[in-house]
């Protein structure tokens, strides 16, 4: 398994990577301007070719560091790459001086353990805030 930043090469292997392990829908472009705004924000993991993982992040106003998104493939959960991904984004922010991680995760998601985990509290909620209508719950961190 190999943790690398995501080149635009990598962006069909992405989305269907995405498609089969998120329920958002998003389209390419998007991607391409996460990357563009901050490259080494962007890490995918690879099992020999495939992708199986992904962690990608943008710099905001106010020393905070957002995570847009994070998620391993189903048989891949549970083995610490999760947490590897968030510490490797927490160190690749450190150059900005980044005194928060924020992030939405929604309300019904086994999600807020592992951030609970890992240091994160519950700051706001977000109502509807997901496309099939479910609440999103805000979480920080601070660094
Ligand atoms: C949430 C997710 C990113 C966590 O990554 P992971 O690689 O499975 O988690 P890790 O193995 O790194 O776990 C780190 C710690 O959190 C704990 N943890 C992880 N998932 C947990 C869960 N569902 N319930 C309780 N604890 C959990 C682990 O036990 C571990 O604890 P430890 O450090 O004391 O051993 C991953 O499970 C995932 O992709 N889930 C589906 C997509 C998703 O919900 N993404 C988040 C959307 S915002």
């Amino acid at each position: 398994m190999k943790i690398s930043k995501f080149k635009a090469d990598d962006l069909d292997d992405l989305m269907i990577f995405l498609d089969s392990n998120l329920e958002e829908n998003y389209e390419k472009k998007v991607f391409l301007n996460i990357r563009q705004r901050w490259p080494e924000g962007f890490l995918i993991i690879k099992n020999t070719k495939k992708i199986i993982g992904v962690c990608c992040g943008a710099i905001l106003a106010n020393d905070k560091l957002r995570i847009l998104i994070l998620v391993l493939q189903e048989d891949y959960q549970g083995k610490g790459l999760g947490k590897q991904l968030m510490n490797l984004m927490i160190k690749e922010s450190s150059i900005f001086g980044i005194k928060k991680v924020t992030l939405e995760v929604r309300k019904d998601s086994k999600a807020i353990t592992f951030y609970r985990k890992l240091g994160f509290s519950s700051v706001d909620v977000l109502p509807c805030y997901y496309q099939d209508g479910c609440d999103g719950i805000v979480m920080e961190k601070q660094l």
